[in-house]
């Protein structure tokens, strides 16, 4: 009797267990299976947004320009390498003109003055090689210039600048970036005379510059 009675315990204990470990076993490896899914469906979302900046365009040419110069430049570099681009935009707008411009960079200079720039829309951190583009003001840097690279540790990175000018050249500013960025790769640069940057001569230039950097 007891034999009996323990057996059908012990079948009552089986089909129980079965009972549970199908409903319960399966619908949990089904909502496991759904979530792994929806994470893998979104890592991949989450990568192909992310790598389609960093992996697709490694490169980002970030520039300012406050006459037109060094975004003619820059379009000529963007024309040959491709990649991404960006203006920095000073949130503080330069004026139209000339005289009160070269009063208000020069103010900057003495004061040692860092103005804004309006947020990026590409971070340069996610950038291996940041070409970085600017007018000489006042024999050197434009203090927004100096802002940005205040603003982002380019350490790790190549950097390429490139400059239009209208006499000094690059002003030293090559050895300026060096040395707020010790920590990057400085590629040799071009200086451009803006008054120039029109001419076929200065595109060929650009084009044959790049070529020596192996673009
Ligand atoms: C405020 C200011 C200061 C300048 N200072 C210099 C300078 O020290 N040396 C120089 O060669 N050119 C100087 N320039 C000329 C510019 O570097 C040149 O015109 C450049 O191509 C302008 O570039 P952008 O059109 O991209 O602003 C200055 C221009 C401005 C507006």
């Amino acid at each position: 009797m007891k034999k009996v009675v323990a057996l059908i315990l012990a079948l009552i204990f089986v089909f129980s267990l079965a009972a549970c470990g199908g409903t319960s076993g399966g619908s949990e490896s089904e909502s496991a299976t759904e979530a792994k899914a929806s994470t893998a469906e979104s890592k991949t979302n989450d990568t192909t947004n992310g790598n389609n900046t960093s992996k697709d365009s490694k490169t980002l040419i970030v520039y300012f320009s406050w006459s037109n110069n060094t975004d003619k430049m820059a379009n000529y570099i963007h024309d040959r390498i491709g990649g991404d681009m960006e203006r920095i935009e000073p949130v503080d707008a330069y004026p139209e003109d000339y005289n009160e411009t070269a009063d208000k960079a020069k103010a900057e200079r003495d004061n040692g003055a860092r103005p804004k720039f309006k947020e990026l829309q590409f971070n340069p951190e996610d950038y291996d090689t940041i070409f970085i583009g600017y007018p000489i003001w006042w024999y050197e840097l434009p203090m927004i210039m100096r802002t940005f690279l205040d603003t982002y540790d380019l350490s790790g990175k190549t950097i390429v600048p490139f400059n239009t000018h209208e006499g000094s050249g690059d002003g030293g500013t090559y050895d300026q970036i060096k040395s707020e960025e010790p920590n990057a790769t400085v590629l040799e640069g071009l200086p451009i005379r803006g008054g120039d940057i029109e001419n076929a001569d200065s595109k060929n230039k650009v084009n044959e510059w790049l070529s020596g950097l192996g673009y």
